[in-house]
């Protein structure tokens, strides 16, 4: 069954980012930092979503630019002596669904508005971390093209406040557009 009619998108807000909190702290296995939320905003970033079902809020998609780096490694920024550095393409930070509305295409429909800012902002590719034991993730991003860059990253989620069984290892996947 097609459900996107009940499907519906909006930017992340002081109003709703509680909710977004709440919808990431009981769909995914780690936590975020304060700061992690508070920033969404402050970026007023299109690139931050949240979805709604029949306007119950059940999912989140959080993304930000890639920047290239400079030889020292670091992220290079817009200044007026280098207004012309494009981003690289598009990191997914987090993307989740309250468990009770997921196989409803949400995510999907997320990911989709997201693919449709890579083309607005002529970016081609779109990049995650996924936990290595996530099936259901990777079986989301495969159904959705991406495929696996780097097997294995060793530790990716070793600082964050977590509950993954001390198995901290992530997949890197991305995103051809
Ligand atoms: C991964 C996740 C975001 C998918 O959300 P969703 O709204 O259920 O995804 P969709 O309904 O758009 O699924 C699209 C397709 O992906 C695949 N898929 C999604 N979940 C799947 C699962 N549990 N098992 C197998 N395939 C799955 C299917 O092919 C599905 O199409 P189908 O339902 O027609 O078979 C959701 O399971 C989730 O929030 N998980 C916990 C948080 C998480 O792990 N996030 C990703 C890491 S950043």
């Amino acid at each position: 069954m097609d459900y996107s009619r009940w499907i519906s998108l909006d930017e992340f807000t002081v109003n709703n980012l509680g909710v977004v909190k709440k919808i990431n702290e009981v769909s995914m296995p780690i936590a975020f930092k304060e700061s992690f939320y508070s920033a969404s905003v402050e970026q007023n970033n299109d690139l931050n979503q949240i979805a709604y079902f029949k306007e119950i809020p059940v999912g989140v998609i959080k993304c930000r630019l890639i920047m290239p780096t400079k030889s020292d490694g670091s992220a290079a920024t817009k200044n007026k002596s280098s207004s012309k550095i494009l981003p690289k393409g598009i990191y997914i930070d987090s993307l989740c669904v309250l468990e009770k509305y997921r196989r409803l295409g949400i995510a999907s429909k997320l990911l989709e508005y997201i693919r449709d800012k890579c083309s607005e902002y002529f970016l081609h590719e779109i990049v995650c971390h996924v936990w290595v034991d996530n099936k259901e993730a990777m079986q989301f991003y495969e159904k959705n093209g991406f495929k696996v860059k780097n097997a294995l990253v060793k530790d990716y989620y070793k600082s964050y406040t977590n509950d993954l069984n001390n198995q901290t290892d992530a997949i890197y996947l991305s995103l051809t557009i």
